[in-house]
């Protein structure tokens, strides 16, 4: 695989015009500086975005979608970064080699390779003689050397082996513990992962970011699985449990299967079921199901027997719905999870089922039942009303007329009744929608606006960043100084700023969706350097005479009259300055 510079990227990016790129898509007409168009990111039927050809940006004034050319052709094709990028530069004429990868994350370069040394250590360890044991439990699993492999699966040892090693290698302490591969104590460092199989856990690019260890030599150990804490590259809640493996398959099939273990996954894997991710727990997150929507595949819920399993399949269900995704659900009557399930009756007993699925509405029918008495006239219309709240996520019309006409004909209750009081509900909720949906946006304080209004032209030219270097140089708030960090970090890298290219850099890097949420807040208007100075002036007043509101707290709780006095020259010294 080929890798391919923010340079060069920045480069393909040069080489078309955002307006000719989002024209061959979407039809636009040019008022004054800017072009129009109707967003395709929400429904509207009015001109909305704006493209600007000055920027290289597009921005919706309706939904907020804002981005530059590969972020407009990434959520227009429903494809991903690197996709985009080869699909701008074959517009460009520029030859890829056929397969391209993002240089994504460049700044955790060091991060990774530690990873991958760590796993790598732990695949030695299960090969050794010390991994005897490990080796009869995977065995015994019926997890054979193939599928250990192609799972990279290793093992951590009983003594405190590799962080010792990764210091000799000539890393710092710091960073191993950053990690989560050690800790740190009285001087000594210890492994974090002891006497454990370790499962690699993998970013969606395919990178090692972290580690989920199961207890093997006794199964009353606590936690079972041990995982990786949150660091800057392992976010569990963006990450699907093989998604590098099985993305290409999955849309291939348009289809994939979503399970709550890694063990569920390494078993359907390993038995030939490919398209298939890893939740790893219960709860999907806003970032999973963002993944999931990229793949453009079916939905097939599978989620444990149990009761727990259950309840997540209800609530994860509607969070897909919801976000407009197609589902079907899957559960496994006679073994606790998936892995067990096809331990005991075959994968192609699996296959069977994924070819029964049910629809989401067929298994709410049944899951809004439980553990109500529909013989109770009460429960009953408990049951009925939550089947029809629960209808409100489907704009399938269909689906909706043949649920009500099933209720309808089973507990014998008149259609036109049924119908009514999905009509009262949906208008119910068209009337609470409005105002919830423009308070979502939360109000930014007048100051916020101000500082964000500095970040958005530091980002667009490097004339504001000095100005900004010259006469503030830093924020109060760590989030605004962070974002302002990553500005300055790109800006010393590449020696030069622009907010296209800027926002390619955000798909690396963390605080993208604060960055965007700027990006959005701004409206796109000219400032001239005065303006800018009078902002930083202002920002630099706000600071100071916080600091005399904190200094007048302090003032009056402090009990030493010298110090008093202290305080009180200091205020006096700040008011000048403001
Ligand atoms: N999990 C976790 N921490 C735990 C328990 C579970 O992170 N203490 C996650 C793991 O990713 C696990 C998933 O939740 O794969 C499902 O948990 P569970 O059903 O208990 O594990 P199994 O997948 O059945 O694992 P095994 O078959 O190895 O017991
Ligand atoms: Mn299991």
């Amino acid at each position: 695989m080929a890798f391919i510079s923010q340079k060069e990227i920045n480069d393909i990016r040069n080489a078309v015009s955002i307006v000719d790129v989002i024209s061959s898509y979407v039809p636009l007409t040019q008022k004054g500086k800017n072009y129009f168009g109707v967003c395709p990111f929400h429904e509207d039927h009015s001109p909305s975005m704006s493209v600007s050809l000055e920027k290289q940006i597009y921005k919706c004034f309706s939904c907020g979608a804002t981005g530059n050319v590969f972020t407009f052709i990434e959520n227009f094709l429903n494809i991903s970064f690197s996709e985009a990028v080869a699909l701008v530069a074959d517009k460009a004429g520029i030859t890829l080699k056929t397969q391209i990868k993002i240089e994504k994350e460049n700044k955790f370069q060091e991060e990774y390779e530690i990873m991958n040394f760590a796993m790598k250590f732990y695949q030695n360890n299960l090969n050794s003689v010390a991994g005897e044991k490990a080796s009869i439990y995977l065995q015994e699993r019926g997890l054979d050397l193939e599928t250990q492999k192609s799972f990279d699966i290793g093992l951590s040892l009983d003594k405190n082996v590799l962080g010792n090693l990764l210091v000799k290698k000539g890393f710092k302490e710091k960073i191993l513990e950053d990690l989560g591969l050690i800790n740190n104590s009285d001087n000594n460092i210890y492994d974090v992962f002891r006497n454990r199989i370790m499962f690699p856990i993998h970013n969606l690019d395919g990178q090692v970011v972290g580690f989920t260890a199961r207890c093997y030599l006794d199964d009353t150990i606590k936690p079972k699985y041990l995982n990786s804490k949150e660091t800057h590259i392992f976010k569990k809640g963006n990450i699907l449990y093989n998604y590098h493996q099985a993305k290409d398959i999955i849309r291939l099939k348009k289809e994939v299967v979503v399970v709550e273990g890694n063990m569920d996954v390494i078993r359907l894997y390993a038995s030939g079921l490919k398209n298939v991710v890893a939740l790893m727990g219960t709860s999907i997150t806003k970032e999973q199901i963002e993944t999931l929507k990229k793949l453009r595949a079916k939905i097939i819920l599978m989620l444990d027997n149990d009761e727990a399993g259950e309840k997540a399949t209800y609530l994860n269900g509607n969070a897909l719905e919801e976000n407009g995704l197609d589902i079907a659900i899957v559960r496994l009557n006679g073994a606790k999870d998936p892995d067990e399930y096809t331990l005991k009756y075959g994968i192609s007993s699996i296959v069977e089922n994924i070819k029964n699925a049910i629809s989401f509405i067929d298994f709410k029918l049944n899951y809004l039942k439980k553990n109500k008495n529909l013989d109770s006239s009460a429960d009953l219309a408990d049951y009925i009303k939550a089947v029809i709240e629960n209808l409100k996520n489907t704009d399938d019309e269909i689906l909706k007329e043949v649920t009500l006409q099933k209720l309808s004909n089973e507990y014998n209750i008149s259609y036109a009744v049924l119908k009514e009081q999905l009509d009262h509900n949906n208008k119910k909720e068209a009337k609470e929608v409005l105002p919830s949906k423009e308070k979502e946006k939360k109000k930014k304080s007048g100051y916020q606006n101000m500082i964000d209004e500095v970040l958005y032209y530091m980002m667009n030219d490097p004339i504001y960043i000095r100005l900004y270097q010259n006469h503030l140089g830093i924020f109060l708030e760590k989030e605004n100084r962070s974002i302002a960090n990553e500005i300055l970090y790109y800006y010393e890298t590449n020696k030069t700023i622009n907010l296209a290219d800027f926002m390619t850099y955000l798909e690396t890097i963390p605080l993208k969706a604060e960055i965007m949420d700027i990006i959005e807040n701004v409206k796109v208007n000219e400032l001239s350097e005065n303006d800018m100075l009078e902002l930083l002036l202002r920002i630099k007043k706000h600071i100071k005479e916080q600091e005399i509101k904190e200094l007048k707290e302090a003032i009056k709780v402090e009990f030493d009259i010298h110090k008093k006095i202290e305080l009180t020259e200091k205020i006096t010294e700040l008011k000048k300055e403001v």
